[in-house]
């Protein structure tokens, strides 16, 4: 259980949605609104968008997210972005390892594990995501799949782990109207918080651990109530500035 008060922070993942007329759109909405924010905000756009993103965003509470990135810092890597070039364009914070990356793109604990690593050396924040899916919960695997997941990125980037963000989000509630309760995500995350305490014992209470997997308006006041929450990374519900800004809202 964490004691130290920290700020929250509600990520917008907004996956392979949006349009620049769609993006303006949304931010302009979202900055009409969103006064003096009580946690940390960020929106991780797709990759086209940044440039677009980071000038409406600009000097706001909304801080720009990558939704992936290169584990390499350069070369002859087709369609890739390296840290670098996410930096220049004001990139605070990416997301690692997202389990549609994981499941289309075969992304593996150790590629996620690197990717937090050059996230980290270029001072980006990686929001490293773990979960399991559904066979997994069924078979009683969670807490094994989840550590797993965690303990590869912590065997590599151990020295630096305090600065990373952590997000647990369940296969089976992403895209899915599904949440877990708040009981089952705080379980997994206490058990995340552990591993962490045992990596890092004087940081673990400083780590954000976010939960993702359809948290929406209605259901994250109380999702974020729970000890071990520490913020959301929330998809379908970043599309609609009301529902985000009500899920900012909730967070404090
Ligand atoms: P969702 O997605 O909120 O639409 O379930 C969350 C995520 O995949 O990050």
């Amino acid at each position: 259980m964490s004691v130290m008060k920290k700020k929250k922070l509600i990520a917008g993942n907004w996956k392979m949605n949006g349009s620049l007329a769609a993006n303006e759109a949304l931010l302009k909405a979202l900055l009409q609104d969103i006064g003096a924010p009580a946690c940390d905000v960020a929106v991780c756009v797709p990759a086209p968008y940044l440039a677009q993103v980071q000038a409406l965003a600009a000097g706001s509470p909304i801080a720009v997210g990558a939704q992936d990135l290169s584990a390499q810092p350069q070369g002859a890597f087709t369609g890739e972005q390296s840290a670098l070039m996410l930096k220049d364009f004001g990139v605070r914070y990416a997301i690692v390892g997202h389990s549609e990356r994981r499941q289309y793109h075969g992304e593996s604990d150790e590629l996620v594990a690197a990717k937090t690593a050059a996230a980290l050396a270029n001072g980006i924040t990686p929001i490293v995501c773990v979960g399991e899916t559904l066979a997994q919960r069924e078979a009683g695997e969670t807490e094994e799949v989840v550590k797993r997941q965690l303990a590869a990125v912590i065997h590599v980037n151990g020295h630096c782990i305090s600065e990373i963000v952590v997000a647990y989000e369940p296969v089976w509630a992403i895209g899915t109207g599904k949440t877990a309760t708040p009981e089952q995500a705080q379980a997994v995350h206490a058990v995340l918080r552990a591993q962490l305490h045992h990596a890092a014992s004087d940081h673990a209470d400083g780590i954000r651990i976010l939960y993702g997997g359809s948290m929406n308006a209605a259901n994250a006041a109380e999702l974020l109530a729970q000890p071990d929450i520490d913020g959301g990374l929330i998809g379908g519900a970043s599309l609609k500035a009301p529902d985000f800004l009500q899920i900012i809202a909730a967070a404090r």
